[in-house]
Formats: C-alpha cells, sequence, structure tokens
C-alpha cells in the first residue's frame, strides 16, 4: 500500500493549525519570522496505516533534511522532570512523541512557543541554534530523536545568555 502523508488532526496541534488542510506555512513554529520559516516546524510523517496497526517511516534527506547520524530517546521521564535546557550549535534535530505526549518550549533568542507533541505521526524539526526544554511528561511517554550529528558536548550552549550573546 503506498504510504500516505496523513495531515495533522487540529484537535491535536498547535493553535495555529487550524485544519487538516495546514500548509507547510502554518505548521511553522515562529510563522511571523518569515525568516526563520525553516527553522522549526512540525512535519507530517508518512503512515502506512493497516488493519493490524499503522506504521510511520522516516528516511534521511527525504523526510528530513539531514543524513540521520544518531537517535535517541527519553523515556521513564517523570511529570515534574525537564529535560533539554540548552541549544546547539550545529545539531539539527527531529523530535516525536512516539508514545503519550509532552511539551516542547522553543525559543530563538526572540519568540519563545510551547508546543504540545503527542502523535507518533508528527514530527517537529528544530534546527540549530534554538534553545528548547522539554517537559510535562505523560505517564508513559517517549521523546524519540533523530540527530543530524553524533553526540558532542562542544556542540552545547547549556547556558541561556551565552546562548543569547552567540545568537548576537
Ligand atoms: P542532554 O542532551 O543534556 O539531555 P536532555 O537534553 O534530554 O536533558 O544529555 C544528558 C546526558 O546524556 C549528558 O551527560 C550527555 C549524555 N548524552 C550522551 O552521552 N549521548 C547523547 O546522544 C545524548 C543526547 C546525551
Amino acid at each position: 500500500m503506498k504510504p500516505q502523508m496523513q495531515p495533522p488532526s487540529s484537535a491535536l496541534l498547535l493553535p495555529t493549525i487550524q485544519s487538516s488542510r495546514a500548509t507547510e506555512a502554518e505548521m511553522t513554529i515562529f510563522p511571523h519570522c518569515s525568516e526563520l520559516v525553516s527553522e522549526v516546524r512540525l512535519l507530517p510523517l508518512p503512515v502506512v496505516p493497516e488493519p493490524r496497526g499503522n506504521l510511520t517511516f522516516i528516511e534521511g534527506q527525504r523526510h528530513v533534511s539531514f543524513d540521520i547520524a544518531r537517535v535517541y530517546y527519553l523515556y521513564d521521564v517523570p511529570s515534574a522532570a525537564a529535560r533539554g535546557g540548552h541549544a546547539h550549535k550545529a545539531l539539527q534535530q527531529l523530535l516525536i512523541a512516539v508514545s503519550g505526549s509532552f511539551d516542547v518550549t522553543l525559543d530563538n533568542g526572540r519568540l519563545r512557543r510551547t508546543v504540545h507533541l503527542n502523535r507518533p505521526n508528527i514530527g517537529l524539526l528544530i534546527s540549530s541554534m534554538i534553545w528548547r526544554e522539554i517537559d510535562n511528561f505523560s505517564s508513559g511517554g517517549i521523546c524519540l530523536v533523530l540527530a543530524s550529528l553524533p553526540y558532542d558536548e562542544a556542540d552545547y550552549y547549556r547556558d541561556y545568555d551565552t546562548f543569547l550573546n552567540a545568537i548576537g
């Protein structure tokens, strides 16, 4: 069966995404910053629906614009815990709520928005130089991350003011 690109349901996503015909522009997290359109966006992922269950797949350079160099996932996260709290100099990532839900707060140095992820067929693309905080994990929530580069501590900004200075 041919994979279908399933548009997001309005019940699941950002207030700015009102309809199942959401355009790519409507799916940007900072829609009023045209120069930032590609920085952070929600990506509908392919779904192969079957009576046996759904299957979603992601290929580097096809569904994400980078080669996938690393996969990691956050799980068993206490509901009161916060992950992230950093930005990356070069790393690009795609975050997916493969189970349950969580919030991702994104900050490009000028705007800050919180996205609630709760669908395994929606990815949140975060380019470099975006501060992110991840919290409000549901019970059983799993955050799957596809990353463009291997782990490198030197790629992190872990201090918010240092990040802001780097943004300029
Ligand atoms: P960190 O990226 O700060 O996690 P989060 O953003 O979820 O809060 O990483 C937490 C720790 O795990 C840190 O000591 C680095 C280590 N780590 C790796 O060794 N490899 C990896 O790929 C990642 C993402 C983290």
